[in-house]
């Protein structure tokens, strides 16, 4: 079967697959074909077969933004970025803060630290473009392997194997691969590559994440559905379900502290701001102690008032450790000034005040509604 996208203009180095591998491609670009995802980032496969490419500023966006997060949570903030920060040069002159405070929201903000890093990075490189080489793409800041791949084949239709969790699920799943993880990656690397067609990588990249997001799922594979159906070696041995190896999880610590929400009679809160590095680096947070092992005996506010305790401690899972918070809540007079290293935040600022989701939820504990941006009528 031929899959119909016209051919690339630009014919680099490229490496002809083998047959097997070819009548793979071609499958799977064809189911994409009829298949695909509308996406925000995306150029679709009719428009890619006139020709036209996705702006790399666009797809590198939405790779990082989609690195730890879903499509469906993604979509609204690539929206903002890309309304007010259409081009790469935009968002290079950008300030950080305001950034930041775009970002809060989709977590790990190491990635919005990073992004501007990278903006600045290709802002300063001669021709101000992203290279279109996967391993220049790994040089800049907040692009690993497969953000440097995926960028590659998406933007410039470059052959190269972009892996990520999905992939590694799919072609798991395909080869009947029975190694568990951190290896797996590298394996499913070395045997994606003579899969990648030299026509339309780009093209089969995106094909292959929304093989993995829509059909391959981890549970409940859609099989009959599925381009690869046949050639797939672990639904001919019916344990689809079984790849990939799941790597046994590890128990998260609990580390426990306690935060104050200090409201002032205007409905000011009381905010500061992390250090630039680190766990939630550069956001904004309300006051509260450090994080440790046990609640803190006698929690030092950042004020003398009244402080109430809330019934139920707000939970919040990071990658490495689950967190526990008492939220403390204090009504301030409005002539009383922020104690030093601290700011007031109007009400109606808070839901641009660059407050990461586990900030949000102490002050919604303290005082429900409070981050929404209401009106009062
Ligand atoms: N996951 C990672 N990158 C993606 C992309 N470009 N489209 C859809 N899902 C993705």
């Amino acid at each position: 079967m031929q899959a119909k996208l016209a051919k690339p203009k630009r014919a680099a180095k490229r490496k002809p697959s083998p047959p097997a591998e070819a009548s793979l491609a071609d499958d799977l670009i064809h189911w994409y074909e009829r298949h695909h995802r509308r996406l925000p980032w995306r150029v679709g496969p009719r428009e890619r077969r006139r020709g036209v490419r996705p702006d790399p500023y666009r797809v590198w966006l939405s790779e990082i933004m989609l690195q730890q997060t879903t499509v469906k949570a993604v979509a609204p903030y690539f929206q903002r970025f890309v309304e007010r920060w259409p081009t790469l040069a935009d968002l290079a002159a950008a300030d950080e803060r305001d950034v930041m405070a775009a970002w809060a929201g989709l977590g790990y903000y190491s990635r919005a630290r990073n992004l501007i890093a990278c903006a600045r990075a290709v802002a300063d490189l001669p021709d101000k473009r992203f290279p279109d080489d996967p391993g220049e793409l790994e040089r800049l800041p907040g692009i690993g392997a497969y953000t440097a791949a995926a960028i590659a084949a998406i933007a410039f239709d470059r052959q190269a194997a972009a892996v990520d969790g999905n992939v590694e699920r799919v072609v798991s799943r395909l080869l009947a691969l029975d190694e568990p993880s951190p290896g797996l990656k590298v394996t499913v690397r070395d045997r994606l590559r003579p899969i990648v067609p030299a026509d339309h990588p780009g093209a089969f990249a995106e094909a292959l994440m929304d093989l993995g997001a829509t059909i391959c799922t981890p549970k409940k594979p859609a099989c009959a559905l599925c381009p690869w159906s046949e050639p797939c070696r672990t639904r001919r041995e019916g344990r689809q379900e079984e790849l990939p190896i799941k790597a046994p999880r590890k128990t998260r610590p609990v580390r426990y502290g306690t935060a104050f929400v200090a409201r002032r009679a205007d409905g000011a809160i009381l905010l500061r701001r992390r250090p630039p590095r680190g766990l939630l680096g550069g956001m904004n947070e309300v006051p509260n102690t450090e994080w440790g092992d046990t609640p803190a005996k006698r929690p030092k506010p950042p004020l003398r008032a009244a402080w109430v305790r809330t019934a139920v401690p707000v939970e919040h899972v990071f990658t490495h450790f689950a967190l526990r918070l008492n939220v403390e809540r204090a009504e301030i007079a409005a002539d009383i000034p922020a104690p030093a290293g601290h700011f007031w935040v109007a009400a109606g600022a808070l839901s641009d005040a660059a407050l990461p989701s586990v900030m949000k939820k102490v002050i919604e504990a303290a005082y429900p509604g409070a981050t929404k941006n209401q009106r009062e009528d």
